[in-house]
C-alpha cells in the first residue's frame, strides 16, 4: 500500500499533484511519500509484537538524510556498510547504540570512526577482519561488540547479484566452521563476541528461505551455548521482497508469523535490517519523454532519465511499472523500449513494454523506485545527479538539490605540468 494514486486521471504523491512538483523542480526527479514510509516502517516494526527487537533500516537502500531522520524518529536504527553511511546515520540523528555495521571490507579509518561513535555492533565477515578490529579496538582502549556473519548456504530465489547466502559468495563465515571461529574469537582481548548475523539476499518473496536459515542459526546458538558462548543478539538481516509487478511477497505480519516460532523464547535481542520493504514502494522516479523514435518497426521512448539515475533495469533486468503522470483514456497502446540518453545499449528503463502511446514532452512515472534508486545513481556521462523531493500531505520539500555542472567538477584539478 502506498500513497501514489490517481485523482481525476492525474498522478498524485499524497495530496500533491506530481505535475506541480515537476513544474517547480524539473525532471528527472525522485519523489518520496512520508506517509508511505511511516506506514511501512510501523507495519514492519509492530509485526514483531512482544519480541525484543530493533529494526535497523538498511541505509544502502536509500541514504538521504531526510529519510534517515524520518525513520530514526519512528524508532529505527541503522544498518550501515561504510564510514560514509555511518556519517549519514549520525548526521540524521540516529543514535549510535542503534547502529550495526556490516560489510566484507571495513577499513581502519572506518573501524576507528565506528568504535569512537560507540555503535551497537560490528557484523564481522572474516577472521583477518576480526583480528584487525581487535587490534584497532586495543589501540583505542575499547572493546568491540561483534556478531559473526554466518553464511547458512541457503539459496534464495532472487537475482544472483542480490543472493548472498550461498557458500560460494564472498559474504560471511561458512556456518560449518562457526563453532571453532567463535571459540577463537572468545580469546581476543578487545572483542566481545555477542551475536550472530545472517543475511541471505534481497527481494525474497517467500518465507521458507528465511525460516530455513534461521533454523540453522538456532542450531548454532544451541551448540555455542553448550560451549559456554552466550549469544545476546541475533541479526536476521533484511531481504523481504516487494511487489514491482505481480510478485506476492509475504506481508511483514506473515513474515513474522513464519519466523516467530523459530526465534521466540531465545532470550536474545532480534535485530532486523530491512531496506527495500520500507522504502521501495515509497518512491517514484519521474522523467520526461524527450523524443519518440521509430526504427526497424520498433518504438523507442527516449526519456531524460538514464541508467545513471536508475540502474536496476540495466543491472538486474529489474521490472519497474511505468505510468503516465496524466492519464488520457482514449489513446492507443504501443510496445516500446523506454531508453535514456546514456551512450550504452544497456541504458533502458523498460524493454518491449506495452504502454499507452506517450508523446514527446509528456511526464512518465517509474514506480517502486525508492530503494536502490537514487542510492545507486552515478554521474556517468557527466550527468548531474537528480533532485529528490519528500511529500507530506499537501506539502513538499526538496531533500536533495539537483546537482549542477560545477558540482560535477568539484575537487578536480588540472596539474600545472
Ligand atoms: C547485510 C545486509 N542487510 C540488509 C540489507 C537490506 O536488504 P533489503 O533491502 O532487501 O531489505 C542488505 C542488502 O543487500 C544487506 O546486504
Amino acid at each position: 500500500m502506498n500513497y501514489f494514486q490517481y485523482n481525476h486521471n492525474e498522478l498524485y504523491a499524497e495530496e500533491v499533484p506530481v505535475r506541480e512538483i515537476v513544474s517547480q523542480v524539473g525532471t528527472p526527479v525522485y519523489i518520496y511519500s512520508y506517509k508511505t514510509l511511516e506506514r511501512h516502517f510501523k507495519a514492519y516494526d509492530s509485526a514483531f509484537g512482544k519480541i525484543d527487537h530493533l529494526v535497523c533500516f538498511a541505509v544502502k537502500a536509500n541514504s538521504n538524510l531526510a529519510i534517515l531522520n524520518l525513520l530514526g524518529k519512528l524508532g529505527a536504527g541503522a544498518d550501515i556498510v561504510s564510514g560514509g553511511e555511518l556519517h549519514r546515520a549520525l548526521k540524521a540523528g540516529i543514535s549510535p547504540e542503534k547502529i550495526v555495521y556490516a560489510g566484507v571490507g571495513k577499513m581502519r579509518s572506518e573501524m576507528e570512526m565506528a568504535l569512537r561513535a560507540k555503535i551497537l555492533m560490528f557484523n564481522v565477515e572474516s577472521w583477518p577482519e576480526l583480528e584487525f578490529l581487535n587490534q584497532v579496538a586495543g589501540e583505542l582502549g575499547v572493546k568491540a561488540t561483534v556478531a559473526w556473519r554466518v553464511n547458512p548456504d541457503i539459496a534464495a530465489d532472487t537475482h544472483p547479484y542480490i543472493s548472498t547466502g550461498l557458500r560460494r559468495e564472498k559474504f560471511g563465515l561458512d556456518i560449518h566452521q562457526a563453532i571453532s571461529e567463535y571459540k577463537k574469537a572468545r580469546r581476543l582481548k578487545n572483542i566481545d563476541i555477542a551475536g550472530i548475523h545472517v543475511h541471505i539476499g534481497s527481494q525474497i518473496t517467500q518465507v521458507s528461505p528465511f525460516v530455513d536459515s534461521l533454523i540453522k542459526v538456532i542450531d548454532l546458538i544451541r551448540k555455542l551455548d553448550a560451549e559456554g558462548i552466550g549469544i545476546r543478539f541475533v541479526d536476521i538481516g533484511g531481504g523481504l521482497g516487494i511487489t514491482y509487478r505481480d510478485e506476492v511477497p509475504p506481508s511483514p505480519q506473515e513474515f513474522l508469523q513464519a519466523i516467530s516460532p523459530v526465534i521466540e523464547g531465545l532470550g536474545v535481542k532480534i535485530i532486523s535490517e530491512p531496506g527495500r520493504v520500507i522504502v521501495g514502494n515509497a518512491g517514484i522516479l519521474v522523467t520526461q519523454v524527450l523524443y519518440v523514435k521509430r526504427k526497424d518497426n520498433k518504438n523507442f521512448l527516449i526519456v531524460d532519465a538514464g541508467m545513471n539515475d536508475l540502474i536496476r533495469p540495466s543491472l538486474y533486468k529489474a521490472y519497474h511499472e511505468i505510468l503516465p503522470v496524466c492519464k488520457r483514456e482514449e489513446r492507443p497502446r504501443i510496445v516500446a523500449d523506454v531508453v535514456g540518453p546514456i551512450c550504452e545499449s544497456g541504458d533502458f528503463l523498460a524493454r518491449d513494454r506495452e504502454l499507452p502511446e506517450f508523446v514527446a514532452g509528456e511526464l512518465m512515472s517509474v514506480m517502486s523506485a525508492g530503494a536502490y534508486g537514487f542510492a545507486m545513481s552515478s554521474n556517468y556521462n557527466s550527468r548531474p545527479r537528480v533532485a529528490e523531493v519528500l511529500v507530506r500531505g499537501d506539502q513538499f520539500s526538496i531533500i536533495r538539490e539537483r546537482e549542477t555542472y560545477e558540482d560535477l567538477i568539484r575537487g578536480e584539478s588540472i596539474p600545472a605540468w
